[in-house]
């Protein structure tokens, strides 16, 4: 009977002792577009999609709306708000986020501001996803002021 209890411990020792030499897993994630590249073809263009889809324009009867009109402006709308939603999932990952703090709050932010699209969007509210435009824009905004710092570059080229 002890002998059996011993080589079951040495067994579950056997064991723990494996699974703590094992690397730890890595993320799997595939990191490898830059951060402006990931600025300049996902989250820019997606956004973009968000901010022109929508505008006033002065006519002489007045204040005119330009608003998507047919089901496919509706969806390449709704794919833009998407897009956005989940590309801020992105900057989050592992290798990618430059800490847990305002980098997260921003992204998050951001994420949110493109969900409230995605409903308006769906809800064809076409006020409340103008007005949701800003909430994007101070979103990029503090997360640029504090890690892009793109003030600083610009003057350094004109030196
Ligand atoms: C969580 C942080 C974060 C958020 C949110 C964010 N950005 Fe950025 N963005 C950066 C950083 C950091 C850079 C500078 C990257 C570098 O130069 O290495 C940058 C750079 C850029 C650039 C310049 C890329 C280049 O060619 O140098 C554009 C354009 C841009 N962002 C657009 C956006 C837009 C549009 C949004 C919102 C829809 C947004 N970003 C949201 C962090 C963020």
């Amino acid at each position: 009977m002890k002998k059996h209890l011993l080589i079951l411990l040495i067994f579950v020792a056997t064991l723990i002792g494996c699974g703590k030499s094992e690397p730890p897993p890595s993320p799997p994630f595939n990191t490898v577009l830059t951060l402006p590249q990931l600025m300049n073809w996902v989250l820019d263009p997606a956004a973009d999609g968000i901010w022109n889809a929508i505008s006033w324009v002065s006519t002489t009867k007045g204040e005119k709306v330009i608003a998507p009109h047919t089901e496919a402006e509706w969806e390449a709308l709704r794919n833009s708000a998407a897009t956005l939603m989940e590309a801020s999932n992105l900057l989050m990952l592992e290798g990618r986020a430059k800490d847990n703090q305002q980098w997260m709050i921003s992204s998050r932010n951001l994420s949110k501001a493109a969900e409230k699209t995605l409903l308006a969007v769906q809800a064809k509210d076409v006020d409340a996803i103008f007005a949701v435009g800003a909430e994007i824009e101070n979103a990029c905004e503090s997360c640029h002021i504090q890690y892009a710092k793109f003030d600083e570059r610009a003057s350094k080229n004109t030196k």
